[in-house]
């Protein structure tokens, strides 16, 4: 454990107002962020936890021309949502700033205007993707094509989501406007390029060689291959209306790059922190003592460990960040988080429909933290994690310890006696865990260090099984005040230690603990320091009176988790139905063609799975004429149980065919409905739409 308080700016990705927060922004970047201020507070440090909205940048001007309002509008709307939902979720930033404000413009323009005047742009004038019919130059996201690295055909303008590559518009095979869907001429226009380059040396030694051990591998790595490939000037300013004008001669009609502007937003946002808090900013940003750590998801690494750093570098008055440690994706249900399809579990909505249940949600998302792989969510998992740890193990072991000395000392701590080697023993494995969680959350691994955490729950729930207080009081009530004793020690030291990971479910323990009793020896200050747990005798000393019982976790009930997964396939519906174009007619057919073909009713008799197949199901049809083998594709859709007895068509004069080596003897004829799920053969099946082809 780090004792000496230090200085620490904790940034958290500025999230796009183009849309609310879900679960993958929470996972990626918030709530390891949170975790992480938190606990350094806890310790006496000094922190300034900043965020704010990234409110510039080409996808905002989209979704506004799509919806027929404004660019303010778009971010205005979403500001508030996402800052709300912030807010109810707990996440303790310091300060939660945008990019529209007036300290941000004049912070971002002031920044580009010094490295201007110091000779860190190289000016040119390139040919660049313009848009006839639009009018205008299509920069970053309003340009759409092939990557040129990994070939995937919906790559933007300035990056390629599938690969990571950070592009520039004119590195597009094919490309097409995102505005007008034409094909895009090429333009002269004049801009200002950051010369990455001239700092890819630097980089190398500072990143690659320095710090080859302390940054997470994934990070490490994705530096690393940039580099390999080589750098290349990259453009910072653009021809567009929406962003922070370039302040300098010749800048009219254009602006800086939303990637320019946005990391210096965290500068701004700590500026605007200091002045309502009557502080000085600049040793935040300055003082080569402060440690500057940026949370963000693997999206961002480019731009937070070689665009920004060379910028801090080249303006020449910043530090550079120490770590950034950051997250691979969440995925849903299996499948990628989307926000323009929906795909996701809004956090302002979880917030209604799981009232007063933060905590969950930050122990879910913390106990599946996609640390160094990309991670899965999924409602049933979301609720056993609820009614299996933290309703069984943490919320039982506290609601134990609350009821039982309400009821045998009227809320007051007992006096111990002597202990025996099981409370030796179990008091030393406590004042272990201090320092074991500090060394996971320092070390960035904060599923590790909650994982922790609900060990020392784990401990105390054993202790109180194997003790059995409840059958000796009895017989021996002196035993049961040391048990009770130890007991309370335990939940003690869990409501310090719980408050990083679960804030709400820390504030109620430390309550019905009565941490704050102006009586208790200890001030509730004191109680929540992290190391005193392991230095001090007694956490909650005898005589102390504790407050009554309070539920800190409720079991999920299947039909709450029934409702989610009905929404998600609700989504899932409506996107299949958007997504579906209907093929169009084929070649006429005589009708000599037509009775070529010999469809027969058919009953599946017998079915199972081809082995080492996903799609492949091996049937038996009794078509009235034999019983044959029909290899269908439908395995993902159906459990062979499912289908024995079901009346299907049949083609049955199809040319026999080898599948995997077994003879298929026809084809059962089969359908898609709207939700992407073969069906057999019957149009008035709930979700088969007009158009859908038989084959
Ligand atoms: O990827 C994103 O959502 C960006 N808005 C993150 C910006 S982080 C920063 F640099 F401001
Ligand atoms: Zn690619």
């Amino acid at each position: 454990m780090n004792n000496t308080p230090q200085r620490y700016t904790i940034t958290a990705a500025l999230p796009y107002t183009n849309g609310p927060i879900h679960i993958g922004h929470l996972a990626g970047v918030y709530v390891p962020a949170d975790i992480y201020a938190r606990y350094l507070r806890m310790q006496g440090n000094d922190v300034a936890f900043v965020c704010g909205s990234d409110e510039h940048g080409v996808p905002i001007t989209i979704k506004a021309k799509k919806e027929g309002v404004s660019p303010q509008d778009i971010v205005d709307k979403y500001d508030g949502i996402i800052k709300k939902s912030f807010e109810d979720f707990g996440v303790s930033f310091n300060n939660y700033s945008r990019t529209s404000a007036k300290v941000h413009h004049d912070t971002a323009s002031a920044f580009f205007k010094k490295m201007y005047e110091a000779g860190k742009f190289v000016e040119e004038t390139t040919q660049q993707l313009y848009d006839e019919k639009a009018g205008q130059f299509l920069a970053d996201r309003f340009v759409t094509g092939t990557c040129p690295k990994c070939g995937n055909e919906e790559a933007y303008g300035d990056q390629c989501e599938s690969c990571g590559t950070s592009l520039n518009a004119t590195d597009l095979i094919n490309p097409k406007s995102a505005i007008t869907g034409e094909v895009p001429t090429l333009k002269e226009t004049r801009h200002w390029f950051l010369p990455l380059d001239q700092y890819q040396e630097w980089l190398d030694e500072w990143i690659v060689k320095g710090h080859a051990h302390d940054w997470k591998s994934n990070v490490h790595g994705q530096v690393k291959s940039w580099l390999n490939d080589g750098l290349r000037a990259r453009a910072v300013t653009r021809d567009l209306d929406w962003g922070i004008p370039v302040p300098v001669e010749g800048g009219e009609g254009k602006v800086l790059y939303v990637w320019f502007d946005a990391p210096i937003g965290y500068i701004s946002s700590t500026k605007e922190w200091a002045e309502r808090e009557g502080k000085d900013w600049e040793p935040y940003w300055k003082d080569e003592n402060t440690k500057l750590i940026h949370f963000i998801g693997k999206d961002n690494i480019v731009f937070h460990c070689i665009i920004f750093p060379t910028m801090l570098k080249a303006h020449g008055e910043y530090i550079l960040p120490e770590n950034v440690p950051a997250n691979e994706f969440l995925n849903l249900e299996g499948k990628k988080l989307s926000t323009s399809k929906n795909w996701a579990v809004w956090l302002h909505e979880y917030l209604e429909e799981f009232p007063n249940q933060q905590d969950v949600l930050r122990y879910v998302l913390t106990a599946n933290a996609p640390e160094a792989k990309d991670n899965d969510f999924t409602w049933k998992d979301f609720q056993a994690r609820n009614n299996n740890e933290l309703v069984a193990i943490f919320g039982n072991f506290i609601n134990r310890v609350i009821v039982l000395t309400n009821k045998y000392y009227s809320g007051i701590v007992p006096k111990p006696n002597n202990y025996t080697e099981v409370d030796e023993q179990t008091i030393a494995e406590l004042k272990a865990y201090p320092a074991v969680i500090a060394s996971s959350i320092e070390k960035y691994r904060f599923r590790e260090a909650q994982g922790e955490l609900m060990n020392l729950a784990r401990l105390g729930n054993k202790y109180l099984a194997d003790e059995e207080p409840w059958k000796l009081i009895k017989t021996d009530e002196e035993r049961v005040k040391t048990i009770m004793y130890v007991a309370l020690q335990i939940a003690s030291a869990l409501a310090t230690l719980s408050e990083p990971f679960l804030p709400f479910t820390s504030a109620k323990l430390q309550k019905m603990l009565n941490f704050t009793d102006a009586e208790s020896k200890l001030s509730a200050k004191e109680h929540s320091q992290w190391d005193k747990i392991a230095t001090r005798d007694s956490l909650l000393p005898a005589g102390h009176q504790i407050d009554k019982a309070q539920l800190l976790f409720s079991k999920i009930e299947d039909a709450q988790i029934q409702q989610q997964l009905d929404k998600l396939e609700a989504t899932k519906t409506a996107n299949a139905a958007e997504n579906k174009a209907v093929e169009p007619q084929k070649k006429t057919a005589t009708f000599e063609d037509f009775t070529k073909m010999d469809l027969r009713v058919g009953t599946i008799i017998e079915a199972h799975k081809m082995p080492k197949t996903k799609k492949l199901m091996v049937i038996k049809v009794d078509t009235g004429l034999d019983q044959r083998t029909v290899v269908s594709g439908i395995a993902e859709h159906y459990k062979a149980e499912e289908i024995i007895g079901k009346k299907v068509t049949v083609l049955a004069n199809l040319a026999p065919r080898k599948l995997r080596g077994v003879e298929s003897q026809g084809m059962i004829l089969m359908t898609e409905n709207a939700a992407g799920k073969l069906v057999f053969v019957n149009p008035d099946e709930d979700g088969v739409e007009p158009g859908t082809t038989i084959n």
